[in-house]
């Protein structure tokens, strides 16, 4: 898999958006949604996908073996448009048995399965998190690899918060890991403490001071605390780590992961200086990135490198002079390279269906009959609000109307009354997908949405919290469609849930919504944060009549 290309090395791309991603708060995803996002994952080129932590629930395992099932069996078109063989798929596990076990049993459907077992070598995690001696530490990496080992051939090794380690006893954890046969050997900053300096060098003397160093692919795993992420990344490539660990928006704990897109295009934009190539088909950066942030609901800064709203909008006057002069004289890379394209449709309300079928085809959605149906009719509706149909909102409808949650409800219609001198009211009507029934209810609020909300919870009847409302513009002009996202909590008992490293997470669901009408946009996006917190108890449900709760500490 590691093969050069002109001479070039190929630095593989983990991407751990469906698990250390999702340790985000809010953003949970349903098994369908983890689906979809894997194979996208796959469309994008990733080498390995890390598809969850299968002992937190058996919601979890459940959601790691369909995509081995499918994803990790399906062949895939790579970047020189050749067949190319599924990605790895890859599942964690603490160093202990039971996890192990889930981790093979989710992964063993793919082609290529991965074991990623870890434990934690800094002094801090082994006295207090722990409460293990450094030779207990040792021991149980052996016992543990070996286990992996003993299932599946292609096993990595992580030894948690490498950063703040003494890098003497690291060696000795690698080396005994590598012996017991991990394959990949990965250096986790786990909370983002390292410089590029000081990172790049750990890199350097593990491979130069680990046993068996050499033989095995040396991967980075950045968290980006200090905002230095993608920099530790970079300083580790730099310094011979030929795998790296990164999510798709640099989702991720607290202030998230390594980006997928920023050290992709960095390793493209700079090849001259990092000497190195990826299998990642970049045209595909924008569609991945739109996705994971419609299904986690955690939306991108403006200003966010690469896939921000702003990345590739040049506003000051002396810079649209410029690029008007030579278009390299603000912009480092083309805009199509990640996959967006600046093209107004020139469809109108009077288009084909066979018209769009091949616009869509040519902006890379290849959608089945129903689907495109689905589609098509969203787009006449906004041909006939909107002058002009750009294809963000042609993006935004197929991401609304095709890539959507299972549903428990779905919304038939909603009317509101308001103004400065009414009292915002709301009528809202809700199908029932499982039983076909339909459902009226009115309610008031402080506001439109709030009364839309009320309504709803009338229906609904699941105790929330509404946390976040968001309202973005798709594109400019008064006829923009609305993107609404709102976030909901679980009150408290059953609200809290844990990390694969033990640490407590509040349940947060998000639901995204576009339309014309933010009203109808907001509707929209309650509804569907109410239906993943419905599909997310049931799963719960699930895990407590198989006597799994979800875990706790390591
Ligand atoms: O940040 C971390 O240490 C991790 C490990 C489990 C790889 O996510
Ligand atoms: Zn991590």
């Amino acid at each position: 898999m590691n093969q050069p290309t002109d001479g070039r090395d190929v630095v593989l791309i983990f991407d751990t958006t469906l698990r250390d991603g999702e340790q985000s708060p809010g953003a949970t995803l349903n098994a369908q949604e983890k689906l979809d996002i894997a194979r996208q994952l796959a469309r994008l080129g990733v080498d390995i996908i890390e598809a969850g932590f299968p002992a937190a629930s058996p919601g979890d395992l459940e959601a790691v073996k369909r995509i081995a099932e499918t994803v990790g069996q399906e062949k895939r078109t790579n970047k020189f448009g050749q067949p190319a063989d599924p990605p790895v798929i890859a599942a964690l596990a603490r160093a202990n048995k039971q996890d192990i076990d889930a981790a093979w049993e989710a992964v063993r459907p793919a082609k290529h399965p991965r074991i990623h077992t870890f434990l934690a070598t800094s002094p801090i995690h082994m006295e207090h998190k722990l409460k293990m001696t450094p030779d207990e530490v040792v021991a149980r990496v052996a016992e543990m690899v070996a286990y992996a080992k003993s299932l599946c051939d292609d096993v990595e090794f992580s030894p948690e918060d490498a950063g703040r380690s003494d890098p003497r006893f690291l060696y000795r954890v690698l080396e005994t890991a590598i012996r017991a046969g991990a394959t990949t050997i990965n250096i986790p900053d786990t909370v983002g403490y390292t410089t590029p300096d000081e990172f790049g060098r750990l890199i350097r003397d593990i491979r130069e001071n680990t046993p068996g160093a050499k033989d095995v692919i040396i991967s980075v795993h950045c968290h980006n605390d200090l905002g230095l992420a993608t920099a530790n990344t970079l300083a580790g490539i730099q310094n011979g780590a030929r795998q790296v660990e990164v999510t798709m928006n640099g989702i991720g704990e607290r202030a998230g992961n390594t980006s997928l897109e920023e050290v992709v295009m960095a390793l493209y934009v700079r090849r001259s200086i990092f000497e190195v190539d990826t299998n990642i088909i970049t045209q595909e950066i924008h569609r991945t990135s739109d996705m994971v942030s419609r299904y986690t609901g955690i939306v991108i800064q403006p200003n966010k490198a690469i896939v921000g709203a702003n990345a590739f909008a040049h506003e000051a006057g002396i810079h649209q002079d410029g690029m008007l002069k030579h278009k390299r004289t603000y912009e480092i890379m083309d805009a199509e390279t990640i996959g967006l394209s600046h093209s107004q449709l020139v469809l109108g309300k009077h288009s084909g269906r066979h018209a769009f079928r091949v616009h869509l085809e040519r902006m890379g959605y290849h959608l089945s009959e129903q689907d495109l149906t689905k589609a098509f009719r969203r787009f006449k509706e906004l041909a006939d609000k909107k002058k002009v149909v750009t294809d963000a909102d042609i993006e935004a409808l197929v991401g609304d109307e095709v890539y959507q949650p299972q549903e428990t409800w779905e919304l038939v219609r909603v009317q509101v009354q308001c103004g400065n001198t009414v009292v915002p009211t709301a009528v809202v009507t809700l199908r029932n997908a499982n039983t076909g029934e339909q459902m009226t209810e009115a309610g008031f609020g402080t506001g439109p949405v709030d009364a839309v909300c009320q309504a709803i919870n009338r229906i609904v009847q699941v105790p929330n919290i509404l946390t976040e409302f968001l309202v973005q513009a798709v594109t400019e002009g008064i006829d923009a469609n609305g993107d609404v996202t709102i976030r909901v909590a679980v009150p408290e008992s059953r609200g809290y849930k844990h990390t694969a490293q033990g640490r407590p997470r509040r349940r947060i669901f998000s639901g995204r919504g576009i339309d014309t009408d933010i009203v109808v946009a907001s509707a929209k996006a309650y509804l569907q944060a109410l239906n993943k917190l419905i599909a997310a108890g049931n799963e719960d449900s699930a895990a407590v009549l198989l006597g799994n709760e979800p875990i706790s500490q390591v």
